[in-house]
């Protein structure tokens, strides 16, 4: 059975050589580079942007994001899973070490950007990834043990609908300090926000944990995060320019990792 379903009638996906098709005849292509677009017709494509998606390879490569990955794999070891999806996949850098790890499991990825589609199917060759908005997944109803959010968007109700009954939802956020020294270079004033409420409906918190640690780093990695944060599309020019002659820069990176489980 086909964990996929056709965006425009809701019919299993049957893979055929290189294209998936319902029994009405819809069909998609598989890319070149593995990847399969389903966000369905009439769908501009949205998410990060290539530099976005490249600033981002380049800072998690450096190795400072290393700890969440590591937290994430912990969380993920104490759960029994043959399937995960990983919604908002980015360029896999968390879905490559899943499927390092954790390789008799099926390991699907999904994200609205090609670009970042087409870099996570090139890294993670065994993994499933496709093209797809996270409101509005192509996948049948109860069809993960588990689903992974970094970072992404939060679609609890698509999320309800795949996972199985007593699915896990393992996600990981900002803490309120995340960057906070990263946010001071660039404005002029910061408000710190609280954390958000950790209630999801339709999910019961299981367990959660705090990663704090900072990070040196210099010019371009500081430009790097700043890029793949949602904040660079909304900052002016003259205030991301402050970056360029910062020099070395602390920066506090604290996120959550929560274990949520579906009732
Ligand atoms: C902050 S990035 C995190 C990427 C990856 N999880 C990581 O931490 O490296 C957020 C990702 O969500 C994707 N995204 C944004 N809106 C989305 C949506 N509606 N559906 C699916 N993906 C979305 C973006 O394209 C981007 O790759
Ligand atoms: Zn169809």
């Amino acid at each position: 059975m086909s964990v996929y379903i056709c965006p425009v009638c809701g019919k299993p996906l049957v893979r055929e050589e290189n294209t998936m098709r319902c029994e009405n005849r819809h069909s998609y292509d598989i890319s070149a580079k593995g990847y399969v677009n389903l966000l369905g017709p009439g769908k501009s494509v949205r998410g990060d942007d290539a530099d976005m998606v490249a600033a981002r390879r380049r800072f998690l490569n450096s190795g400072n994001y290393d700890a969440l990955r590591n937290g994430i794999c912990e969380v993920l070891k104490k759960i029994e899973f043959e399937t995960l999806l990983d919604a908002g996949c980015g360029e896999g850098y968390y879905t490559k070490r899943i499927c390092d790890e954790f390789e008799k499991a099926e390991i699907y990825g999904l994200d609205i950007s090609k670009t970042a589609a087409e870099k996570a199917s090139s890294l993670c060759k065994t993994a499933h990834i496709c093209v797809a908005s996270a409101y509005r997944m192509p996948y049948s109803e109860h069809s993960f043990d588990c689903v992974l959010n970094v970072f992404s968007p939060l679609a609890a109700d698509e999320y309800k609908r795949v996972l199985k009954k007593d699915g896990h939802l393992v996600m990981a956020a900002p803490l309120p300090e995340h960057l906070a020294e990263l946010k001071q270079a660039v404005y002029d004033s910061v408000n710190v926000k609280e954390m958000k409420d950790t209630k999801i409906q339709g999910f019961k918190l299981v367990s959660e944990d705090s990663t704090v640690y900072r990070m040196r780093l210099e010019t371009q990695l500081l430009k790097d995060l700043f890029t793949m944060t949602p904040y660079y599309h909304k900052t002016s020019y003259e205030d991301k320019a402050k970056l360029d002659g910062i020099g070395m820069l602390d920066v506090t990176a604290a996120f959550m990792i929560f274990d949520y489980i579906r009732i």
